[in-house]
């Protein structure tokens, strides 16, 4: 079994790091953009970045115009900003969008794209990025890619490349005691899919399986917590380093199918990217096995259950679920059979497999 694995990210994480950790910022340059969300400013991050950056004497301009689902229009636009204050480096605040839209900013504050950014060739000339989550999901601050929002093509779409890992994540889940108990638990479905899609990877190997593991660990240890909404310091940052651990398995497996799937729920009835992996992730696992008997057992093995437990578990999770007409589920399969995350799992998946998962899930 291939052991490779490659995250080049420093990771600073407990309570107060940003600001105890000022010092990571020093080397990056005299002025940030800092790119982020609207609740960057109430969850207390916003604050703690631009102490940090002021005790080095660095300058700090903030662009906070990132939609859920960020745009190409915005990415743009924030490159914009960052050519003309002439930024030297980029910190990202936020859950997966304003952290993805950081990367895909600090690309195109140095790259021209004439090509479009979904078919650029990302080169090494990318402003060095300093990413601080404030939801445990994405894992986005220890990952090569960024997931953009592509209109042409009515999907979500990632760009990827080495040269978009962040150069620092800051973990501190004291920027979430405030998450709403749904983005919470969305975000936490999120990276159990990405541990679980990780394990069944045609990139699968020994070491990120053991990252797997103990993200599922620390993601599942806090299963009561995440059921009844309450959470301790301890647990939201058990639910961070999980989450950053499943980005560090995806990091170098990739996604499957439930991705490929969960995007055409998200850009066309907007359901959040996690509750879209978890609304199909446990009829994913039914079908891998329907396909090809025992693939699912080192996965179930991680989880410490069965099929049928796990899927009450997630299932008491999502709560109520909308139903989608038949002619949306082919629409949404043929859609996803095109999709590389497909191809990236070790067992394979026809357009009708894709169409059962589908079915089964929100039909
Ligand atoms: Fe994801």
């Amino acid at each position: 079994m291939d052991a490779g694995f490659f995250v080049p990210v420093r990771i600073v994480g407990g309570e107060n790091c940003v600001k105890k950790g000022a010092q990571h910022f020093a080397p990056f340059g005299r002025s940030a953009l800092i790119v982020c969300g609207k609740s960057a400013a109430q969850n207390g991050a916003l604050a703690d970045v631009k102490s940090a950056l002021a005790a080095n004497g660095q300058s700090a301009v903030v662009y906070d115009a990132i939609p859920q689902n960020p745009t190409l229009a915005c990415v743009y636009e924030g490159a914009r900003v960052a050519r003309e204050n002439r930024v030297d480096f980029v910190v990202a605040i936020g859950g997966g969008s304003p952290m993805d839209a950081a990367k895909a900013i600090a690309v195109l504050a140095c790259q021209d794209a004439p090509e479009g950014l979904f078919a650029h060739a990302i080169g090494n000339a990318v402003l060095p990025m300093i990413h601080i989550p404030t939801t445990a999901g994405t894992g986005s601050e220890v990952t090569p890619y960024a997931i953009i929002t592509n209109d042409e093509q009515k999907t979500k779409q990632s760009i990827s490349s080495p040269a978009l890992f962040p150069r620092i994540a800051f973990l501190d889940g004291k920027y979430m005691a405030s998450l709403p108990q749904e983005v919470t638990v969305n975000t936490a479905l999120d990276a159990v899919s990405h541990a679980v899609e990780g394990m069944l990877s045609v990139r699968a190997g020994g070491m990120s399986d053991l990252f797997a593991k103990q993200a599922l660990s620390l993601l599942l240890g806090e299963y009561e917590n995440l059921l009844a909404g309450s959470y301790t310091p301890a647990s939201r940052q058990n639910l961070l380093y999980g989450a950053t651990l499943a980005g560090m398995v995806i990091a170098n497996t990739g996604t499957t199918p439930v991705h490929g799937m969960g995007y055409s729920l998200t850009y066309f009835h907007g359901v959040p990217h996690g509750r879209a992996n978890g609304l199909l992730l446990p009829n994913f696992l039914k079908e891998c096995e329907r396909i090809w008997p025992g693939s699912t057992r080192k996965v179930f093995d991680a989880l410490g259950m069965d099929l049928q437990t796990f899927a009450q578990k997630v299932k008491a999770l999502l709560g109520r679920r909308k139903k989608l007409p038949e002619e949306e589920l082919r629409d949404f399969a043929a859609r996803a059979a095109k999709n590389k995350n497909v191809r990236n799992c070790r067992v394979p998946f026809t357009e009708a497999d894709l169409y059962t998962v589908l079915k089964r899930s929100v039909g």
